[in-house]
């Protein structure tokens, strides 16, 4: 039970938290007004009153920027608590209905992009009464929202080292050295890491789980890499590769959609594929809504065959 200054938490209305919970995850008054459809004075004024009834401040103001007091982080805890009870509730409701219904919250990283929504798609079409939201988003933010329990499920390639969290693996995702395709390594044979260094590199951005996967293998030969260019995106990476600015390290899947106008080929270089998996992952302890345990099970059965279809040997750009 809260009873915090003069009045009770009691008092605060569900709708006042969730205004909250979005300017603290937004960090910004105007963007929580934005996912709310709100009036920017709407959401603070409902702030204002959730602080009175608390009856202390829940953020501080610093310049133009605002932060979470520590009674602030405590409520935003609560909060998550609290909607995650909900979800799950309303999650049983439709399950006793015998419906499958409510929201899938998936966040996963860059690679996956390549064969999860090809998933949803059938998914959706066998639970018409499921709204799902997807992340699509780096290695780092990826720990950041599974630290705060943003989501239901996450993928991703590398587990977490200081998270406590449970995991399967759904599929392979192996890493390849990616080549223009008329580059004078393309035809030889178990090239030495020494040779590929030898190349300019572009590398993923600092955070990026497949950077840290060629990092710790070439770090591990003690190796250095000749890096020309440090990119956020795989697609882009692919579009620097195809103009000649050097060659990359990426997942195969990333290969899974691309036409067939041989602009990019995979190199042989001896301790490549990088063996990895992606892991479906979530906090131990978590209990898995009905709709995140179904989307698993989907997963697990169906990822396998929509990934044969899509990931050919060879690359095709
Ligand atoms: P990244 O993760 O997007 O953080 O590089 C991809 C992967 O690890 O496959």
């Amino acid at each position: 039970m809260y009873y915090l200054g003069e009045t009770s938490l009691k008092q605060a209305t569900l709708h006042q938290l969730r205004v909250f919970e979005a300017v603290a995850r937004h960090n910004s008054f105007t963007r929580a007004a934005e996912e709310l459809f709100l009036t920017q004075p709407t959401v603070s004024m409902q702030v204002k009153q959730l602080t009175k009834i608390v009856g202390m401040p829940l953020f501080d103001q610093v310049g133009k920027r605002i932060y979470l007091t520590q009674a602030g982080e405590e409520l935003v805890k609560t909060c998550r608590e609290v909607f995650d009870k909900l979800d799950k509730f309303e999650m049983i409701l439709s399950d006793l209905k015998g419906l499958k219904q409510g929201r899938l919250r998936l966040a996963v990283i860059t690679t996956a992009k390549y064969f999860v929504p090809r998933l949803l798609g059938p998914f959706c079409q066998q639970y018409p009464g499921i709204d799902i939201s997807l992340q699509v988003t780096n290695h780092e933010y990826i720990l950041g929202r599974l630290n705060e329990n943003l989501d239901d499920l996450y993928i991703m390639s590398q587990l977490p080292e200081n998270l406590d969290v449970t995991y399967q693996a759904v599929l392979e995702n192996p890493l390849i050295i990616l080549a223009p395709a008329n580059h004078p390594l393309a035809n030889e044979k178990n090239i030495p890491l020494e040779r590929i260094a030898a190349e300019p590199f572009i590398m993923r951005e600092p955070g990026s789980g497949t950077r840290k996967a060629v990092q710790d293998l070439f770090d591990e030969h003690q190796i250095s890499l000749k890096v020309r260019l440090d990119l956020g995106s795989n697609e882009a990476i692919k579009q620097a590769i195809a103009g000649g600015l050097g060659i990359s390290a990426l997942s195969r899947h990333t290969l899974a959609l691309e036409g067939t106008t041989g602009q990019l080929t995979i190199l042989d270089v001896e301790k490549f594929p990088i063996e990895r998996h992606w892991y479906a992952v979530y906090p131990n302890g978590k209990q898995l809504s009905v709709v995140a345990q179904t989307f698993l099970e989907y997963m697990l059965t169906q990822g396998k065959q929509i990934s044969e279809n899509t990931v050919t040997p060879t690359a095709r750009t």
